[in-house]
């Protein structure tokens, strides 16, 4: 098997923690995770709220500094890069955030913004270079020339995927890209998606409160609890038979429904199984972890 594209390896997060609150020396937000994302692949990452999935998702492209461990993108180890090794990283590592309308700037028109995007790396571009970028997330040419306030949600998010393509990415890690919109575009982003894994090859990072979601769309799963991988395993296998109490109660609360158009809350039950601070600690259940078939577990 080639290289992963993204390797983490025993990495942690400690966040420094002003005041009072959280103990001394801040919070360990992760906390000796080792997962990896293979060319290609879509990993999914679910668990519950404050369990570390942004933080580890942000590790990944150097928006976080791990304080302990080791993250490799595309072979190279992150904390090594310089201010060109970095520039190339955010090349080949590409974001798409929960609020599309929070991550675009309001003041600038999609076709700036997507300009703004070569611009930041030294590359001019075309107007038919950006109604092909468009084209490809399912917009139309006369979107260039509209502000954030004049799409929908759903345009958006996909205004903001066209941005994380623009500069051709290995790897798109997509932070809850569908939770802020409406149940019935969300099937419409997370098919994008898909159909750029499938036609483009490129690699995708998937964070999700959303079981039903990662199912569907993932190829593998890692499951965190307070801050740790606590089981990975082929997406499929995961729904089958979970072994950890947290993917137990997350499978469970999960509706065989094919889409996501769950009533709010249908996974209050599991987040407060995985949750559960007084009992269930992680260190009471061994890691489950499954080799992909014929394939190494790195
Ligand atoms: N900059 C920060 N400073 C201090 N603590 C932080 C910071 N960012 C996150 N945390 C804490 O670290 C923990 C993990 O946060 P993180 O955002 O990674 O979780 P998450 O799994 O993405 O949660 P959610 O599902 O709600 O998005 C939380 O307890 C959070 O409060
Ligand atoms: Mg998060």
């Amino acid at each position: 098997m080639s290289e992963p594209i993204l390797e983490m390896t025993d990495v942690s997060k400690r966040y420094r923690t002003a005041g009072f609150g959280r103990g001394r020396g801040g919070f360990l937000a992760v906390d000796g995770v080792s997962l990896h994302v293979g060319r290609g692949e879509a990993l999914g990452l679910v668990g519950e709220s404050g369990s570390g999935k942004s933080t580890l998702a942000r590790m990944a492209n150097g928006l976080v500094v791990p304080t302990s461990g080791t993250v490799r993108t595309d072979g190279r180890d992150v904390a090594r890069l310089g201010r060109r090794g970095l520039r190339r990283l955010r090349r080949n590592v590409a974001m798409v955030f929960q609020d599309p309308l929070a991550s675009l700037n309001p003041r600038q028109t999609v076709r700036q913004t997507l300009e703004n995007v070569f611009r930041a790396h030294g590359e001019t571009t075309s107007t038919a270079e950006l109604v092909a970028l468009l084209e490809s997330v399912g917009l139309g040419a006369h979107y260039l020339e509209r502000y954030p306030h004049e799409a929908s949600g759903g345009q958006l998010q996909r205004v903001a995927v066209a941005r994380a393509l623009a500069l051709k990415p290995d790897l798109i890690i997509a932070d809850e890209p569908t939770s802020a919109l409406d149940v019935s575009v969300r099937a419409q982003i997370l098919n994008l998606l898909a159909d750029l894994q499938r036609d483009q090859g490129i690699s995708f990072l998937h964070v999700s409160h959303d079981l039903a979601v990662i199912r569907l769309y993932s190829d593998r799963v890692a499951v965190m609890q307070r801050g740790r991988v606590v089981e990975t395993g082929p997406s499929e296998e995961i729904f089958r038979s979970p072994q950890h109490p947290c993917t137990r109660a997350l499978v469970e609360a999960t509706p065989e429904a094919e889409l996501p158009a769950r009533p709010a809350g249908a996974l209050r039950g599991a987040d407060r199984a995985c949750h559960d601070r007084d009992h269930d600690s992680p260190n009471d259940h061994p890691v489950v972890s499954r080799p992909e078939a014929g394939a190494t577990e790195y």
